[in-house]
């Protein structure tokens, strides 16, 4: 099978296109033919640089990279009870760890599947994963109808799902992208942009109760002056030490932690529910072909992505 193979961490030069063989199903896993792949942030940071190849795949060289991912099952491990070929498939596997899903068959754990939504492309499912899962994971047990939600980076991966998830769960949503990206925002839900270009976000936003900071760095600590009383903000980028700092740095009674987003079946048959019944859109910006998996790490590296970037078969 063709694979993107990565032999030690550097540029997005080191991606490889190679044939190998196909993986061993475990009993728990069923076998995908990937249709459509998703990039994230995530991947070109740990293809970057041996710590954060090691933190997901430990000693192992080379590496297969890749945790997004929808299309068809071929195959199926003993002990597998949701699946069966020809289902069609989404899902985040193995986050955090190994993903091995730049491939043209993965071996997914069952439990990190949800059947594909009718009437969605490949693609729009394989975009409803690693980023619609954070926005779920982040919003759902923190944001309460008519709370205040300050979203920054409301155009990109995460944040387009966070807008659409938080309007459902009944926040008042503001969120920052620069001016090129306000109707795009507003067409999600929003209720008030703000570019960060021309506008300092902590001197327009007010009493806000939610942050989900896709930034981190000065917006994290800027956010801390925004909040209202008791209000909290996870911050994605964050590492904890930069969270130990706001931390101290904040009054209020204000709390500032992460989150790492889990490869969940439950989860993703909640964003299967949301994209059924259209309170989410995955919106697709960029498609490249497998063989260009490069140019797509490339586009996320520039930091401007509109939505999701695509990859696919
Ligand atoms: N902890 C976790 O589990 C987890 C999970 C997912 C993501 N993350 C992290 O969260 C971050 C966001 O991920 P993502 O997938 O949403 O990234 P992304 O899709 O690459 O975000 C790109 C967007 O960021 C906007 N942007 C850039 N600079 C901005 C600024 N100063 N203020 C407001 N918006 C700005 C851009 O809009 P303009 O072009 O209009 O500027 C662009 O649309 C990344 O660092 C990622 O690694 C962490």
């Amino acid at each position: 099978m063709k694979a993107i193979v990565l032999d030690k961490a550097g540029s997005s030069e080191n991606l490889m296109l190679m044939d190998i063989n196909k993986p061993v199903l475990k009993n728990n896993e069923v076998l995908v033919e990937t249709k459509a792949i998703s990039i994230n942030p995530v991947d070109y940071k740990i293809r970057s640089t041996e710590e954060g190849l090691t933190m997901m795949y430990g000693a192992t060289r080379p590496v297969i990279l890749g945790w997004d991912l929808a299309g068809s099952v071929v195959a199926v491990g003993e002990n597998v009870s949701q699946f069966k070929i020809g289902d069609k498939v989404f899902g985040m596997v193995n986050f955090p760890g190994a993903g091995n899903a730049y491939a043209e068959f993965v071996a997914a754990p069952e439990n990190h599947l949800a059947k594909m939504p009718v009437n969605t492309s490949f693609e729009e499912a394989a975009a409803t994963t690693l980023a619609a899962l954070t926005a779920l994971q982040v919003l759902e047990s923190r944001v309460k109808k008519d709370d205040r939600v300050l979203i920054h980076a409301g155009s990109g991966g995460v944040g387009h799902f966070a807008i659409q998830i938080a309007k459902h769960l009944g926040a008042y949503v503001i969120t920052t992208s620069s001016a090129k990206n306000r109707d795009f925002v507003m067409s999600l839900g929003a209720d008030e942009h703000i570019d960060y270009r021309t506008q300092a976000f902590e001197e327009v936003a007010t009493d806000i109760d939610f942050i989900l900071d896709g930034m981190g760095g000065d917006i994290l600590m800027k956010s801390l002056k925004v909040m209202r009383e008791g209000g909290s903000i996870i911050s994605l980028p964050s590492s904890p030490e930069i969270i130990e700092e706001a931390q101290k740095l904040a009054d209020k009674n204000i709390s500032v932690s992460a989150l790492l987003v889990q490869s969940s079946a439950k989860d993703m048959n909640t964003l299967k529910e949301l994209l059924e019944t259209g309170v989410i859109k995955a919106h697709v910006s960029k498609t490249f072909p497998f063989a260009e998996m490069a140019k797509a790490h490339l586009e996320l590296e520039s930091g401007r992505t509109v939505g999701k970037v695509i990859v696919k078969f």
